[in-house]
């Protein structure tokens, strides 16, 4: 394609805002935004603004667009981009249900526009760092940890958050997604998951899952994975990984490899909360690099679902051991 593509947003809240930003920065040509939301609308007037997400697509024609809406929206609005040939790139997580990932997934093979899945933080330089760095090692088990607090503060912002309808769970589907997504591409997709997922801190506030423990076998690697938004604070993300040789320690910008310290920390540009990491301007420019060689985006349908089989798996499991 020697033209530039059209792209257009939908759902101008927070990440909406940051994939704006990555936009600009890489020159790509915005024709319209979306949200339901008019005073949203209202902070993007230079850019066309709609209400209606297919109306959108049906006038403006884009060849890329963005999906930022609620987790509930996902499957729904990358089926009705798809169905029209459009190129679909769509926030985390790539939907809530087993039923969805199906739909998806069809939509996706007869679609002639690419699905793409925004798990930024495969693109972080510590995690590709790690990916390289185990290819020929013997790793013999890894933990992933996310301890972060999100409180009523935080899930009162948006009604969608912390509802089963709207965000399909809580920590696991949401803040701890891209983790366990990083533990599934690390380590290889496990066959079988035992898992509690509670409400220890949040019973006021939402009625889904703050903690998850889980136990994940039967794949290259086996891990354990622990997973809370009731910490006292928010920490770094970390996995942790003991090979033959050694154990090693990835922290956002850092990977320690018995004591011996990488460090990541290049100075490069963030577009929103640190704790997004840095991969956004990173996947957005290789979404659309392969769009205009033609060639295959690493993170499509089948890849983003692979996290979410995991954790409806953990949903489904109560303490007892579920394939996934
Ligand atoms: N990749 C990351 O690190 C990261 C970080 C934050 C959020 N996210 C994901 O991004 C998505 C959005 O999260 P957020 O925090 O920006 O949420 P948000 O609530 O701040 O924003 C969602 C926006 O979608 C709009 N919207 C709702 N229904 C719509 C519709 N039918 N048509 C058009 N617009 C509609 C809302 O008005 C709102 O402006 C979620 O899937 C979330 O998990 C990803």
């Amino acid at each position: 394609m020697g033209y530039k593509l059209k792209t257009a947003v939908v759902g101008l809240g927070v990440i909406g805002k940051v994939h704006l930003k990555v936009l600009e920065k890489l020159e790509k040509n915005v024709v319209a935004v979306c949200d339901t939301d008019l005073k949203k609308l209202e902070q993007f007037s230079n850019i066309k603004g709609y209400t209606d997400y297919e109306q959108m697509l049906d006038v403006e024609k884009p060849n890329v667009v963005h999906l930022c809406t609620p987790h509930y929206l996902h499957a729904q609005m990358i089926i009705t981009a798809l169905n029209r040939d459009i190129n679909v790139l769509c926030e985390k997580p790539l939907c809530i249900t087993r039923e969805e990932i199906a739909l998806v997934l069809e939509a996706e093979k007869r679609s002639k526009g690419k699905l793409g899945v925004c798990h930024q933080n495969r693109f972080n330089p510590e995690n590709l760092y790690l990916k390289e760095y185990l290819k020929d090692k013997t790793v013999l088990g890894a933990h992933g940890n996310v301890v972060w607090r999100r409180d009523a503060n935080y899930y009162n912002k948006a009604d969608w958050r912390g509802t089963l309808k709207g965000e399909g769970g809580g920590t696991l589907i949401n803040q701890a997604l891209h983790t366990l997504d990083l533990m599934q591409w690390f380590f290889g997709m496990p066959k079988s998951v035992v898992a509690n997922c509670v409400n220890q801190t949040l019973k006021d506030t939402i009625e889904v899952e703050d903690t998850a423990f889980l136990n994940c076998s039967g794949g290259a690697v086996d891990f354990s994975f622990f997973a809370t938004n009731g910490g006292a604070i928010s920490f770094p993300v970390g996995v942790m990984v003991k090979t033959k040789e050694e154990t090693i320690s990835v922290q956002p910008n850092k990977v320690l490899v018995g004591d011996r310290l990488i460090n990541f920390d290049n100075g490069c540009e963030f577009f929103g909360k640190s704790c997004y990491g840095r991969g956004h301007e990173g996947l957005i420019a290789n979404f659309y690099d392969c769009i205009k060689d033609g060639s295959d985006f690493e993170i499509n349908g089948e890849e983003g679902a692979k996290v979410i089989k995991i954790i409806l798996s953990a949903y489904e499991s109560n303490g007892q051991k579920v394939e996934v």
